[in-house]
């Protein structure tokens, strides 16, 4: 049994009286220990997604149609009271802006040792000392003597180590990362990836990873989900993804990374506009700016395939 299990899971928001999907029959799953990329362009439905499995997507938005597993247990249909006790427990997310997660008027130890009191029922005292361990596993030195201070007293990166750290604190089996580095500089964002990659070896953590950046993904992430418009383009090992993409996205997409000689930060977008949702036809969404699309790929969505360790939605991979 997978840890996460996601299947045909449909996010929409109510628009002018009728449902948008915006995610749109997405599938995919994660073994215990196991680092997932979940890769796409802005819009593409990876934060829904996100959001869908916590339970936190933002009302009106929900989950319209398919199931999410996690240990065998269904969350679509779970109590509040059991969501509330597996978030931030078993199952935890840290966002990019790492000052939205955190509160500006208490001290970051206050915080630290309330969350850690709520999931692990321990003291005052032990809660505090959890934290202070916590602090020391994320990289923060002098952890004790940090406890009194405030967030605006971290800089950007020691705040996203903060928020990982109480993430991490209750020890959970999945992390999701949305995007953790996207606010902060290159070498910080390769200090978090580096602190991701640490963290899931010594506590054994699997990993949600969603970015818009593919080198940093493969980094640290195993196997890669591609998505556009709201559906699973593409899932394979990351380096039989970067090395031969059986999906066209998934082609655009790698060929839009900044290749060595490329002039620094010089981005490659992929040609024509991105899918809007509410507006996308019943095929696949990629079509309209497809470079080998069939006749068949407007009207009929491309089913999804096995080959060999890939699973691909495309008519042209279709045998
Ligand atoms: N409250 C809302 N009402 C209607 N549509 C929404 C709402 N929130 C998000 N969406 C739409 O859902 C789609 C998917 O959004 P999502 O945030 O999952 O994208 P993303 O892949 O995380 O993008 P990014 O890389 O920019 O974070 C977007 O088109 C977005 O406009
Ligand atoms: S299904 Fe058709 S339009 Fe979509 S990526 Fe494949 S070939 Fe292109
Ligand atoms: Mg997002």
């Amino acid at each position: 049994m997978a840890l996460l299990e996601v299947r045909d899971l449909h996010v929409g928001f109510p628009v002018a009286g009728r449902m948008v999907e915006v995610v749109r029959g997405v599938t995919f799953s994660i073994e215990a220990g196991e680092a997932l990329g979940l890769v796409g362009e802005s819009g593409s439905g990876k934060s829904q997604t996100a959001l869908a499995i916590l339970r936190l997507l933002r009302h009106p938005g929900r989950v319209t149609r398919g199931s999410v597993r996690f240990e065998g247990r269904e969350l679509t249909t779970a109590s509040e009271a059991a969501m509330r006790s597996l978030r931030g427990s078993s199952l935890s997310i840290v966002f990019q802006d790492a000052l939205s997660g955190l509160n500006p008027v208490f001290p970051i130890g206050t915080q630290l040792t309330d969350v850690i009191m709520a999931h692990r029922g321990l003291s005052r005292r032990a809660a505090r000392d959890a934290a202070v361990e916590a602090l020391g596993l994320v990289g923060i030195r002098d952890a004790a003597g940090r406890l009194g201070q405030y967030p605006h007293q971290f800089s950007g990166g020691m705040r996203q180590r903060v928020l990982i750290a109480m993430a991490v604190a209750c020890r959970p089996k999945l992390l999701i990362a949305d995007e953790p580095t996207t606010a902060l500089d290159v070498t910080v964002q390769a200090q978090i990836v580096a602190l991701l990659h640490d963290l899931r070896a010594r506590l054994g953590l699997a990993l949600l990873f969603i970015t818009h950046n593919l080198d940093l993904m493969a980094e640290i992430c195993d196997r890669a989900v591609v998505l556009y418009g709201g559906m699973m383009m593409e899932d394979a090992p990351v380096g039989a993804l970067f090395a031969a993409p059986l999906q066209p996205y998934s082609r655009a997409l790698l060929e839009c990374v900044p290749r060595l000689g490329d002039r620094a930060g010089s981005l490659r977008p992929i040609e024509g506009a991105s899918p809007v949702p509410g507006r996308l036809g019943p095929g696949c969404p990629f079509e309209p700016r497809c470079g080998v699309a069939l006749d068949r790929c407007a009207a009929e969505r491309p089913p999804e395939q096995r080959r060999g360790d890939h699973r691909v939605a495309c008519w042209a991979a279709a045998s």
